[in-house]
């Protein structure tokens, strides 16, 4: 099989990038290891930045997001006594979107397949070859187990953090930056309505928690939790009452419903550089991870293919490198801003068990809270910087 790009998941970054690259004539196969009703399910982010839905939206995948999804114009930040409305249009002209990584995917993944394109899913052994040549190859048996050979002009490894392709480049050529978190994030999704017409980021001394949505009549909620702390501990209850006691405000009450997912999600900050070597091109979370506070992980997948796609243009439809040569220093630009971001919302609203870091933590959250260009720093890069 011969291909342009080959592109290896189809979780957003990959699908993103063969619906913008098709949108440009230029022809490419995505393979997944996972079949597709796992993808389609598993449960992830939920908030879309502007320019990531214009980015949907300019690739022909808009449709149900502008019908389904929920503007949100701003967020609550609150600690003890206190939740205080930040009104993002208000401060940098924006808003972001709820509307679920899953939808996206469906959406993605209904194009692709509706317009004649490849997908393959369920395979295994995915192995990449002669990357430092301009005829790489991506080696799989399929879903029926026979051994592939995909030839292709560049390979984009979308496979997320723990697939093959970050592997590929020589430990020699590689520098990575790690930090993990002393803290965890149990999610639940419940069929009931949201109690909030926008997102709760709570400080509480117990824990941060927060109060997200998936639609008018599905909520999605998070406790931190400690890392090494197991699902079976944590019965319906006892989410519930915890949720309630530490997003607790005089006259507000949170709504419970039945629980339909649930797990629980270690928090790390981690950026490899650099996301190219030879035909090899890195994107999403194949490249970084950042933890979810700042709701940044989805977005900045969105943002590196939507470089990479101008690069790739022109490099495979005009022979032109230049972009291709830039895309790893104009990625990382972005993806260390969205990490200092995360970390800086991780470490202003997670409870350490340190009384002076949680006094330094209540400060800032007065100041965020009571400061407009405080404030209109968080609106600036919640709802996402510019593309450069
Ligand atoms: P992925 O979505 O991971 O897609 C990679 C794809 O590659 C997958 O489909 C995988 O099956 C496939 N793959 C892997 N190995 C191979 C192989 N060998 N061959 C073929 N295919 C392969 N972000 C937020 O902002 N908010 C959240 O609440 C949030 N929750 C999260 C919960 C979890 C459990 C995880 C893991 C991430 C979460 N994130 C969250 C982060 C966000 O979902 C990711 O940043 C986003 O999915 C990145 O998209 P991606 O396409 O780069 O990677
Ligand atoms: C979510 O809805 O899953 C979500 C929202 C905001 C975050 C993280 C996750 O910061």
């Amino acid at each position: 099989m011969r291909t342009q790009v080959g592109i290896i998941g189809a979780g957003p970054a990959g699908l993103l990038l063969a619906q913008l690259l098709a949108v440009r004539g230029i022809d490419s196969v995505v393979l997944e290891n996972r079949s597709r009703d796992y993808v389609q399910a598993r449960i992830r982010a939920g908030i879309l930045e502007q320019g990531t839905v214009d980015v949907l939206t300019g690739a022909g995948v808009g449709e149900r997001l502008h019908r389904e999804g929920l503007r949100h114009d701003g967020i609550y930040l609150q600690y003890p006594g206190h939740r205080q409305h930040l009104d993002f249009p208000g401060l940098c002209g924006r808003s972001v979107w709820a509307y679920g990584q899953t939808e996206v995917v469906k959406d993605l993944i209904g194009a692709r397949l509706a317009a004649g394109q490849q997908i393959e899913f369920e395979i295994s052994g995915t192995a990449l070859h002669d990357l430092e040549t301009d005829r790489p190859r991506v080696t799989y048996a399929d879903s029926a187990g026979v051994q592939q050979v995909l030839e292709c002009d560049v390979v984009a490894g979308c496979d997320g953090f723990h697939g093959p392709s970050r592997p590929m480049l020589p430990a020699a050529l590689q520098q990575t930056w790690v930090r993990d978190y002393p803290f965890a994030w149990l999610g639940i999704l419940a069929d009931v309505a949201p109690s909030t017409d926008e997102l709760i980021y709570a400080w509480h001394p117990d824990g941060f928690a927060l109060h997200s949505m998936r639609s008018p009549s599905v909520s999605r909620l998070y406790l931190q939790v400690d890392p090494d702390e197991r699902l079976e501990s944590w019965s319906d209850d006892r989410i519930w009452s915890e949720l309630q006691h530490r997003m607790a405000f005089e006259g507000w009450q949170l709504q419970t419903g039945p629980i339909t997912d649930r797990s629980i999600t270690p928090m790390r900050s981690f950026v490899s550089a650099p996301m190219r070597h030879g035909r090899l091109f890195l994107a999403g979370d194949a490249a970084h991870i950042v933890p979810p506070t700042g709701a940044k992980g989805l977005n900045l997948a969105v943002a590196d293919v939507t470089v990479l796609c101008e690069a790739l243009t022109e490099l495979l439809a005009h022979g032109r490198a230049g972009l291709a040569d830039t895309y790893s220093g104009t990625a990382l630009r972005r993806v260390w801003r969205a990490t200092h971001f995360s970390w800086w919302m991780t470490s202003m609203l997670h409870a350490s068990g340190d009384d002076f870091e949680a006094q330094l933590q209540l400060s800032q959250l007065r100041y965020v809270t009571s400061s407009p260009s405080a404030a209109q720093s968080l609106a600036e890069n919640y709802t996402g910087l510019p593309l450069r």
